[in-house]
């Protein structure tokens, strides 16, 4: 068999990508030498963004099955090194685009990337678990997401992907988001201080940094969504997104509770303020399918009505349609996947949970990537 060539092997090499930067490791100059022997050894030496990269059995493993995979190819003896901060320098700035620094790509004129930032009146309805299922719900449909976790109370969003402990990589002074195994890039603002203990001196200023930070020093590559959990309220953190991406979107998330449902309103009411548009309201934990008539008996724990009346109480207001878009019932399984790392939507598709999720998420995908009925600026804010 004739030995391999050089473009068969750059070609080979360029299907491998890398898993936080999502391009290939080709381009991103991390392949430094290749060479193949007359026996059909192939030598190389991949240079990691950083030593000791999280990232590095998966380049491994891929590199060997790609220059496997080529004709000719014996063997691949692979050394994987580091960049030296030059070549870092220069990565960063081929990851820019020649850009400069500190600009939020979504908030870019003719950015394609739809924004939704997950809001709640109050704490513990459920936005972080909407959150994870509507993205791997939306990365199933075949769509580029990314994950803000916004939300300086609770930070759970790593921990429902199973990907707590992870760390993002830095290259120089931009931030590589972490890969879920699904494929949906994270960053959570617990990952960007040093000790958990020190959230609760956040203030306003700190956690404008912090949203800044996530959407401008964080290489998101080209996402076709991006989905923020916000902290639950009408804060400094909601206030600052309204500044920084008028062009979000906002899912209201709130309980079929009165109170709850007043308080979703609210929260409601405040992106309006702020010139963002509610694309709809998510009532969760609507119901519980009776353990022993099946789906057709929906037992109320919390009441009903919340997320209708919230619905129509935002309609009214700003008058445009504020659809309710899905009733998530009570399940068990959301709750396990979420304590488990693995979201219902995966663990338990057929789930009714798991249905009403993947519903939302093709109605919001089908709102479709680009421009139209993106809300301009020129909107009334609501009237009080
Ligand atoms: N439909 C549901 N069925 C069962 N359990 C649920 C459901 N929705 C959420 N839960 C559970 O309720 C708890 C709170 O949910 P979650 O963390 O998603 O809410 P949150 O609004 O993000 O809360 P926080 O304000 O603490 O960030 C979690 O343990 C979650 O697993
Ligand atoms: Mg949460
Ligand atoms: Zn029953």
């Amino acid at each position: 068999m004739s030995l391999p060539t050089h473009e068969q092997l750059t070609a080979a090499l360029a299907t491998v990508h890398d898993p936080e930067i999502k391009r290939p490791i080709t381009e991103l100059g991390m392949v430094e030498s290749v060479q193949v022997d007359e026996a059909g050894v192939v030598r190389l030496t991949v240079l990691l963004t950083v030593s000791g990269c999280p990232m590095k059995d998966t380049i491994d493993r891929d590199v060997r099955r790609a220059l496997g995979a080529v004709p000719g190819v014996t063997g691949v003896e692979l050394t994987l090194g580091a960049m030296t901060d030059e070549q870092r320098a220069e990565l960063q700035t081929t990851l820019r685009g020649g850009k400069p620094a500190k600009e939020i790509p979504f908030a870019q004129a003719g950015s394609l990337t739809k924004v939704f930032a997950i809001a709640s009146g109050k704490g513990g309805v459920g936005k972080s678990s909407v959150t994870v299922n509507l993205a791997l719900a939306l990365a199933a449909a075949g769509r580029t997401v990314g994950i803000v976790d916004a939300d300086i109370y609770g930070h759970s969003i790593p921990a429902m992907l199973g990907i707590a402990d992870h760390r993002p990589t830095q290259v120089e002074d931009m931030i590589m988001p972490v890969p879920t195994p699904s494929g949906v890039s994270v960053i959570s603002i617990g990952m960007l201080k040093p000790r958990r203990d020190q959230v609760v001196a956040w203030r306003g200023p700190m956690l404008d940094r912090a949203l800044v930070q996530m959407l401008a020093d964080v290489y998101w590559g080209d996402l076709d969504v991006l989905l923020l959990d916000l902290p639950p309220g009408t804060g400094d953190m909601a206030i600052s997104l309204g500044q920084h991406l008028p062009g979000a979107e906002i899912l209201v998330v709130t309980t079929p509770q009165e109170a709850a449902a007043e308080v979703a309103e609210r929260a409601g009411t405040m992106a309006s303020m702020l010139h963002q548009r509610v694309v709809g309201v998510l009532e969760n934990m609507s119901y519980l399918v009776c353990p022993h008539c099946g789906p057709e008996h929906r037992i109320e724990i919390f009441g009903s009505g919340g997320g209708a009346r919230v619905a129509a109480t935002l309609s009214q207001r700003f008058g445009y349609d504020v659809p309710l878009v899905g009733q998530v019932p009570l399940e068990e399984s959301l709750r396990e996947g979420g304590d488990a790392g693995k979201p219902v939507v995966e663990s338990d598709p057929t789930s009714p949970a798991a249905q009403v999720l993947r519903e939302v998420a093709d109605r919001l995908d089908a709102r479709g990537r680009g421009l139209a009925g993106r809300q301009l600026g020129l909107t009334p804010t609501a009237k009080f």
